[in-house]
């Protein structure tokens, strides 16, 4: 027997008792999992939004480079990782997965909890994992700059950072209601070298009117995407970047799921539930799919999986699935997903990366073939949830992340009522450092709880 099946066999049926389940660099995947090929009907295309047929590789060709829109349509059950990109996957990945032991006492319940730590990259989460892989395809074909925009910060953060480290220029649409509740998230992006400028702007015609209905816009993750879209548009040197809701961005997160598997594996355990919070469905997907590759594949029938998103805005529990624009000025393609409309500008709750009206096509996809679930909650309820668990695990989680902590503790309390012994694995995608004025605004009593 080599030296691996040897480790396995120890290892299967016996429990770690470590709290922080580590992984060497040697075990950064090699490739990314596409769910593409497993799912259980073919996802439909996007179309021409003025035309209304589908769209073809060349009408993505002004916004997107054609190696990334080679893979958002791609059917290959695994897409290598370029070996650039892996090297600087080393500077935080793998990522650890740590067992929350402290939380599951102080909630004294059966369950198991388990959180895969995307906070610690150098940005605070999982949004670089897609940006480097971006910026490694935008530059391969000669792009100079891109254009994006960013909710809470997380996003332009990653994609600025992944810029600076490639040797790319980087322009950020910050949505206005972030712009004024992180400022420390703009110096960040700034310290980067990115140019940041509050979402609606009078840089672009989108953001121009946008300003003339409301010249006190708070903005939304749609208005900052149609800016981006035409700054991209309106210039050769540059493209449009996106941080979540696409196939090959959802793809470029595969990377997590991939180390938790083997990490649970470590840990002699197998998740009976699965969770992610949900604002375009990257991170949810990214811990996700490669463990639903097992279910649609005929195996782990009783696995669950579930998207976690503000009550604020409720893509996946109330909206409706079907043909709508990715941005609020309809310049995107349409998508086949749930969507709360593209008018929608979501209330200025705090967890701003999760103000997003629509949901991934893929997480949508398989939301409606009964593969995985949704679940909303208050914002109340998730920052009382995140204080349990920076005072249990000492890691403070950002507003969107404190979604699935919320979540996490909530299947956790119910395997108490229930006396089962439930193992629970949430992505933490990021921390909350900067973060502290919801933190604080929920401490003083002026958060709107029930938002
Ligand atoms: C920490 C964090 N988690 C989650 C999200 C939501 O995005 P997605 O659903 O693509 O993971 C964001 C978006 O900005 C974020 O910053």
């Amino acid at each position: 027997m080599d030296r691996p099946a040897k480790e396995r066999k120890r290892k299967k049926g016996r429990q770690m008792t470590d709290t922080k389940i580590t992984l060497p660099e040697s075990e950064i995947p090699t490739h990314f999992y596409n769910i593409a090929p497993d799912l259980p009907t073919p996802l439909s295309p996007p179309l021409h939004p003025v035309t209304r047929e589908p769209v073809g590789p060349d009408a993505l060709a002004p916004i997107f480079p054609m190696g990334l829109i080679q893979q958002e349509v791609s059917l290959e059950p695994m897409i290598e990782i370029p070996g650039e990109v892996r090297d600087i996957y080393r500077l935080y990945r793998p990522s650890p997965v740590f067992r929350a032991r402290t939380l599951e006492q102080f909630l004294d319940t059966p369950a198991h909890i388990y959180y895969k730590s995307e906070h610690v990259s150098p940005v605070g989460s999982h949004k670089l994992n897609t940006a480097l892989m971006q910026v490694y395809m935008n530059r391969r074909e000669g792009v100079k700059r891109l254009a994006t925009e960013t909710g809470a910060g997380q996003w332009g953060s990653a994609l600025g950072c992944a810029c600076k480290l490639m040797g790319l220029e980087c322009m950020v649409y910050m949505v206005r209601a972030s712009y004024d509740q992180k400022p420390y998230r703009r110096i960040m992006m700034r310290t980067y070298e990115a140019d940041v400028v509050a979402s609606p702007s009078n840089l672009t015609a989108s953001g121009r009117a946008v300003l003339a209905e409301d010249p006190h816009s708070p903005g939304s993750l749609g208005v900052a995407i149609s800016e981006a879209v035409e700054d991209a548009v309106g210039r050769e040197d540059t493209k449009y970047a996106l941080g979540s809701v696409l196939n090959h961005v959802l793809l470029h997160q595969t990377v997590i799921g991939q180390e938790a598997i083997r990490q649970m594996e470590l840990a002699g355990e197998y998740p009976d539930v699965l969770i992610g919070c949900h604002g375009g469905g990257s991170n949810f997907a990214g811990l996700a799919f490669p463990f639903l590759r097992d279910k649609l594949r005929g195996g782990q029938r009783k696995l669950r999986a579930i998207a976690v998103e503000p009550r604020a805005c409720p893509s996946l529990t109330r909206g409706k699935r079907e043909y709508d624009f990715g941005d609020v000025a309809g310049l995107t393609p349409l998508l086949l997903m749930h969507t709360l409309g593209h008018k929608f500008i979501p209330p200025p709750v705090h967890a701003g990366g999760l103000r997003y009206h629509g949901a991934a096509p893929l997480v949508s996809h398989l939301l409606d073939a009964g593969v995985i679930e949704a679940e909303a909650y208050s914002q109340g309820e998730v920052f009382a949830s995140a204080l349990q668990f920076a005072q249990c695990e000492g890691t403070i989680p950002a507003p969107e992340s404190s979604h699935a902590v919320h979540s996490a503790i909530q299947h956790a309390l119910r395997a108490r009522e229930a006396g089962t012994r439930e193992v629970i694995l949430f992505n933490l995608s990021g921390h909350g450092h900067f973060d502290l004025g919801s933190y604080e605004s929920y401490l003083n009593g002026t958060m709107d709880l029930n938002a």
